[in-house]
């Protein structure tokens, strides 16, 4: 029996990889002052029928649930923060900076860097209209990146504004009805066949593949790009119009993080979407919003590629799975003993591990080393002394049982 396609087991080692990743991105959101919250991760499928568009609808892990109600696992965090939002809007202070790390679940083919689960870290300000909110966030997605060791030589924010496109329809008189549909197909150019972009877009092919080749510029983008400059942080993005989201609901500056070689999907994605929390109110609460999310796969990838992100993690990981005190049980009349202090040592805190039957002393000093112990203790013959050994510098030391936690302390200090 294997897991089902798309979905991981985390054995230890992968475990660590993703303990790492959550750290940094913990880390970094609360370095911003963000607070963290959570969701449920089963919603009610109309949340996302409503409000993130046909293509994430059509990826839904959907059922009907023992009280017949319609049922999805949460594709993406936004719709649910919304929802609370709204619902719990007067309990707090303008702007909400929230950050969360959750899984979700997308049914999508599988291929390198797309899988059926994944986690993200998602960042969202609410409440807040000014661009300074958006050069904030973009600038708190950089530092997340730079917090792997990243450099602007490994990753670029690609920024767009969809007020840019939006202007752009009206400006065609195309009607609003249409505007989702033909964002999604200028979203996908680049990512699908010139033709098959071209016929979704029929009459507006040829301008908008116009518009893309010029790029485009907007006081705002200029503004942000200032903004970011003076951040010294203008080395990690570019304005690029092609950006437009997949999603429905983004409403104002959009950016999406990609990997400089091109090797990857997307690493993160988010902006504005000013109108969400009205719409998912019926109007009865009406608040600014903006956010971004960072996905664990790409990102995973990226770091195995880049090797100052990859050593970083490797020396993070070596680290954090070492223990303190390796007890070595020369005797076994001395186990009993032995347990006693190993009560004692874990109560005060220390990571402290033990042979749980009867093996070899050569064996048992193997193991202190493979474990990474900084110190190992040994019950024998010297009993009630103890043999102390400092497993860095092979100093070996008889103590009496009374006072051998004093000299722990020092050598773990
Ligand atoms: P998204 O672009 O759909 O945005 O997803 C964000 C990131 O999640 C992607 O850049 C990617 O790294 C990761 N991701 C998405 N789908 C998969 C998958 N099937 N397998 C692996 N990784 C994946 C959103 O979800 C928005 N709700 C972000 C947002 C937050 N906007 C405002 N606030």
């Amino acid at each position: 029996m294997q897991a089902l396609p798309g979905f991981r087991d985390f054995l230890p080692e992968d475990y660590a990889k993703r303990n790492y990743i959550f750290a940094c991105w913990r880390e970094v959101a609360r370095r911003y002052g963000f607070v963290e919250w959570e969701g449920p991760p089963l919603e009610s499928t109309e949340l996302y029928k409503k409000k993130s568009g046909a293509e994430i609808v059509d990826q839904l892990f959907n059922f009907t649930d023992k009280g017949e109600r319609e049922v999805a696992l949460r594709p993406e965090l936004t719709p649910t923060l919304a929802r609370v939002v709204a619902a719990h809007e007067r309990q707090f202070k303008k702007p909400l900076k929230w950050f969360s790390l959750g899984q979700f679940f997308r049914y999508e083919k599988q291929q390198r860097g797309r899988l059926r689960e994944h986690f993200q870290l998602n960042c969202d300000i609410i409440g807040e209209s000014d661009l300074a909110a958006d050069i904030e966030l973009v600038a708190l997605c950089i530092d997340v990146l730079r917090a792997f060791g990243f450099t602007e030589k490994d990753f670029v924010v690609r920024i767009s504004d969809r007020e840019f496109w939006t202007d752009f329809l009206h400006e065609k008189n195309v009607p609003a009805e249409r505007w989702d549909e033909l964002l999604q197909a200028i979203d996908k150019f680049g990512r699908e066949p010139r033709e098959k972009t071209a016929e979704k877009l029929g009459d507006l092919a040829e301008p908008v593949f116009a518009t893309l080749k010029s790029g485009g510029k907007s006081q705002k983008l200029s503004k942000l790009l200032d903004a970011l400059r003076g951040r010294g942080l203008a080395d990690f993005v570019a304005i690029d119009i092609g950006i437009v989201r997949g999603l429905a609901y983004y409403t104002g500056i959009v950016f999406e993080v990609f990997d400089r070689a091109g090797k990857f999907r997307a690493i993160a994605g988010g902006g504005r979407y000013d109108n969400l929390v009205a719409q998912l109110s019926n109007g009865t609460v009406s608040m600014p919003a903006l956010g971004f999310a960072m996905g664990d796969v790409v990102l995973g990838e990226l770091i195995n590629e880049i090797p100052l992100a990859r050593e970083a993690m490797e020396k993070a990981i070596t680290n954090d799975a070492k223990i303190d005190i390796y007890i070595v049980i020369a005797k076994e009349e001395r186990r009993a003993d032995a347990l006693k202090q190993i009560q004692h040592l874990r109560d005060a805190g220390y990571r402290v591990d033990y042979p749980l039957t009867s093996e070899k002393v050569g064996k048992q000093f193997q193991t202190a080393e493979q474990l990474g112990a900084r110190v190992a203790v040994l019950f024998g013959d010297e009993w009630p002394q103890l043999k102390i050994k400092d497993m860095t510098t092979g100093e070996q030391q008889l103590v009496t049982k009374d006072n051998f936690t004093t000299r722990i302390e020092s050598i773990l200090r």
